[in-house]
């Protein structure tokens, strides 16, 4: 009898040693406040691009026109489908003539906030990133020269560039075509109850987010996940204590190694923006891991070498969901008629014998 009491108690010491103590709201708050920042409530300035109404409309009709690729297939919607986390949900994109591409797709809601594009930053900002999408042979396989040529056929775009961009001469540019739809994704935030809790609202937080923001603090998560998109602002190794297998980290991708060329940055990525995580799976840039709280538990042991108990993962990812935004209303926008002078589509499709 002694012996079971003791082990009870021993039991209940470690269970409440699992959880951490509920924080006071107040001094969490405080504390988070100095690593992260709320979202906006106006559209964000982005830099050498005015933010215009006729701007964001441009920009949202080319973000939804499959014409802007060579099949005439895909949109940029296609794979950041605003309807599913701004994602295609799945391992990694499938594009021109069925190719399946080397990455997950990353959602383009408040990636406006990321310090650069891409899994490895190789793009500066969201004008610089619209124009790779375009050409890569795996995705929309077009040319700028193509995509000005298809615009220019419909008169109905040769006015919405002109209402855009009124002070140039010739405004259906390649360009202009990235500024437009850079514009459009300032818009695309999603302010979350995280946000509310980071303005002063307790309830917004459940007690095992509230718990849960607290180990990922406390653990160390946040040293890397921080900022205004929780993460999206600096490189590291993936894997920096324990690399893991390449199941989950394919050896061929060596990430930041391509853009730099440094030896120091193999296998070093953009910590991944986690706004939103909840909706975006599979996870990490090889699109391996489908659920949320293994990637959490891969984190642990990879970048903090540390073995995550099964309550902890469940408190952090109660966090991680509460950075679970309201997506922005976006209306279906009616795209202009092609006319005979639009170029036709190529596929490449081989046909099923
Ligand atoms: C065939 C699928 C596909 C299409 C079409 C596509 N993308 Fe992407 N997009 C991806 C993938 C995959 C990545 C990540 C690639 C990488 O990191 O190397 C990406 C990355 C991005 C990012 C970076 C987000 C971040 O967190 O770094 C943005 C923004 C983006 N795309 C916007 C667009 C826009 C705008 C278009 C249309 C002009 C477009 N994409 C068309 C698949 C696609
Ligand atoms: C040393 C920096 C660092 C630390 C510490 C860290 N991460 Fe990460 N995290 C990253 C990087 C880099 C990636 C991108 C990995 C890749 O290339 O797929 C990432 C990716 C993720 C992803 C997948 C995102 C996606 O879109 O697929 C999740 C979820 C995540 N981290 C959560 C956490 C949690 C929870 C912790 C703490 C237990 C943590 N991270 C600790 C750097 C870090």
């Amino acid at each position: 009898m002694k012996r079971l009491l003791s082990s009870v108690a021993a039991c209940l010491l470690l269970a409440t040693a699992a959880y951490a103590a509920d924080p006071n709201p107040a001094d969490l708050r405080q504390q988070a406040q100095e690593i992260f920042k709320p979202l906006p409530s106006t559209v964000p300035a982005v830099k050498g691009n005015k933010i215009t109404a006729e701007k964001i409309a441009l920009g949202k009709a080319l973000f939804f026109d499959p014409r802007m690729s060579a099949s005439g297939v895909f949109s940029c919607n296609s794979c950041h489908n605003l309807a599913t986390g701004g994602d295609d949900n799945l391992e990694t994109s499938i594009g021109h003539g069925w190719q399946k591409g080397p990455r997950n797709s990353p959602t383009v809601f408040n990636a406006v906030f990321n310090i650069a594009q891409f899994w490895d930053g190789r793009a500066e900002d969201l004008k610089a990133q619209a124009k790779g999408p375009v050409q890569a042979g795996v995705e929309m396989a077009n040319t700028p020269g193509q995509v000005v040529a298809t615009l220019k056929s419909m008169p109905r775009y040769v006015e919405w560039f002109k209402a855009a961009f009124p002070s140039e001469a010739d405004p259906v540019t390649f360009d202009n075509f990235a500024m437009a739809i850079e514009a459009f994704e300032a818009t695309l935030v999603t302010p979350a109850p995280f946000d509310a809790f980071l303005n002063g609202d307790d309830e917004a937080l459940t007690a095992e987010a509230r718990q849960g923001l607290q180990l990922f603090i406390d653990k160390g998560c946040s040293s890397c996940h921080s900022g205004i998109n929780v993460g999206g602002e600096g490189y590291y190794p993936f894997g920096l204590i324990e690399k893991p297998g390449a199941d989950v980290l394919p050896e061929k991708d060596k990430g930041r190694f391509a853009v730099t060329n440094t030896a120091d940055d193999s296998y070093v990525f953009r910590a991944a923006p986690l706004r939103n995580i909840a909706l975006t799976a599979p996870y990490f840039h090889s699109g391996k891991v489908w659920d949320l709280k293994q990637a959490v538990a891969i984190m642990g042991t990879a970048q903090l070498g540390e073995t995550l108990n099964n309550e902890d993962v469940d408190l952090i990812v109660a966090f991680l969901s509460s950075l679970t935004g309201k997506a922005p209303e976006v209306t279906y926008p009616v795209l202009p008629a092609e006319t005979g002078n639009t170029p036709q589509p190529v596929s490449q499709i081989i046909p099923v014998k």
